[in-house]
């Protein structure tokens, strides 16, 4: 890929689109806006200027500018990522969408909200809390990530099993194109099949299709009622064992997360929190919530009896939000704890369909003693999705740990493609997975997602490396 480099006009000419104050050149400010949450040392890469837009047109001509002159552009929200989808490669302009973060609209008769891509989605989602609405589209860095980032990665999270992900509440969406137009798609509809499907196109495309400004979001009644039970098991296969079980009684939980031993030591540790038995092999926290208590009641103690039934060691219901919600934020903190204290590592997150996921957990043992690494495992169980955690043995050195990384990335997309699963089922491709990508991908389907890129970018300045160089 041949850009231009940047240059003083250029940047005069960013200066006077969004304001003086609104262009980042500094070296030691530029380093914030390098990486996303995957390693700073194996992918950062600084950008030459960061935009701070206030404006779907600020925006629009920002990527005019860029197209114009062939500078690489990189949208970028939080940067909560986790497959290097916000990092600017190829050096050029990020777009932080950080100051265009308003609630524009609750529109309560129509169920639904409009609110600027930088929002972050947990002060969107308590802002419609407030209305007695839902917002269930619920990733596991709510408190930091914003609404444009789930859009660009159509994040899932923990209710993904009863509600689904980010794609599903998104109505509309305000896109600037990479050649600097402003366009709508979808609307305040329920319904809508006049012609293709776009917005679901740009959903999930990873900020290579443009930069999503504005989205129209589908609400929900809030549900009045929440429930939660922690089983506990000997074995992570025995855990997950289960999973498929509970599903397919018909009663649809909101959550069934999936932890093993050292997920949960390490978050807790992390937290200095500690949960009961935390000593024992592997957990599923399960959450059912509904308008009807009584049912909701009910269908936990179903599902607690068939936990029990089926070898859980112990059932416990969790009696008071209090301490949901510390067993919650140790789940939450996992990713994180990994990262702090086994800096070293790869975060995966595959997707099996829900029947075969009881085959993986043996194959990461089996993979763990082949490469000489620990791989920790816990995810949306309920959705087939784990994040098996490729760590550093310490002893290991740096080049035979690369090494067996890839090895080992390589076999267990491997093992994931035959047993019918995909290599992200919600941290996207990015930076990270597009060698993988390349040779697992049906080679038709990646021709297609090749020819749209070039339609709708013709000079690859958006997000260009990302998914695939
Ligand atoms: C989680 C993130 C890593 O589920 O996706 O915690
Ligand atoms: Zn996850």
């Amino acid at each position: 890929m041949v850009y231009h480099t940047m240059t003083d006009q250029i940047i005069e000419e960013l200066r006077k689109i969004v304001g003086r104050g609104n262009v980042i050149t500094d070296g030691e400010k530029l380093d914030a806006y390098s990486h996303d949450e995957t390693d700073a040392r194996e992918f950062g890469h600084r950008p030459d200027v960061v935009v701070l837009p206030a404006s779907t047109e600020e925006t629009a001509a920002v990527v005019q500018l860029a197209n114009r002159e062939l500078i690489p552009v990189t949208p970028r929200g939080a940067g909560s990522g986790l497959s290097g989808g916000a990092i600017p490669e190829y050096g050029g302009i990020v777009v932080s969408l950080e100051k265009m973060n308003r609630l524009i609209e609750v529109d309560r008769e129509n169920m639904l909200a409009v609110a600027e891509a930088g929002m972050v989605t947990n002060d969107f989602a308590k802002a419609v809390e407030e209305q007695g609405l839902f917002f269930a589209g619920y990733p596991m860095s709510l408190q930091t990530c914003v609404i444009g980032g789930n859009i660009a990665e159509n994040a899932g999270g923990g209710k993904a099993v009863k509600y689904g992900v980010t794609g599903r509440y998104i109505l509309g969406l305000t896109l600037v194109t990479p050649t600097g137009e402003i366009v709508e798609l979808g609307g305040k509809l329920a319904k809508d099949v006049t012609g293709y499907d776009l917005k679901s196109l740009v959903i999930g495309s990873e900020g290579t299709l443009g930069i999503v400004t504005k989205a129209i979001i589908r609400l929900i009644g809030y549900p009045s009622s929440k429930s939660d039970l922690l089983a506990l098991f000997k074995t992570p296969k025995d855990a997950i064992d289960l999973v498929p079980e509970i599903l397919c009684r018909g009663v649809t939980p909101t959550s069934i997360e999936f932890m093993d031993k050292l997920s949960v030591q390490t978050s807790c540790k992390y937290l200095n929190e500690s949960l009961p038995y935390e000593d024992c092999g592997a957990m599923l926290l399960i959450e059912l919530d509904g308008s009807d208590p009584v049912q909701v009641e009910s269908d936990l103690i179903e599902t607690g009896k068939l936990c029990e039934s089926r070898g859980a060691l112990e059932v416990y219901v969790a009696e008071d939000r209090n301490n949901i919600e510390r067993i919650w934020n140790v789940r939450r903190n996992i990713a994180e704890a990994f990262k702090v204290f086994s800096p070293t590592q790869s975060l995966e997150d595959i997707v099996v369909p829900i029947s075969r996921i009881p085959d993986i957990i043996p194959e990461l043992e089996r993979l763990g003693k082949k490469y000489g690494m620990q791989i920790p495992c816990y995810g949306h169980a309920g959705d087939g999705n784990l994040h098996a955690t490729l760590v550093k043995d310490p002893e290991m050195n740096m080049d035979e740990w690369k090494k067996n990384e890839w090895a080992c990335q390589k076999e267990l997309y491997e093992i994931t493609k035959a047993a019918g699963g995909k290599i992200s089922g919600e941290h996207g491709i990015g930076i990270k997975r597009r060698e993988f990508f390349k040779e697992l991908v049906n080679p038709g389907e990646l021709e297609l997602m090749k020819a749209l890129k070039r339609a709708w970018d013709p000079n690859n300045i958006m997000n260009p490396g990302k998914i695939f160089n």
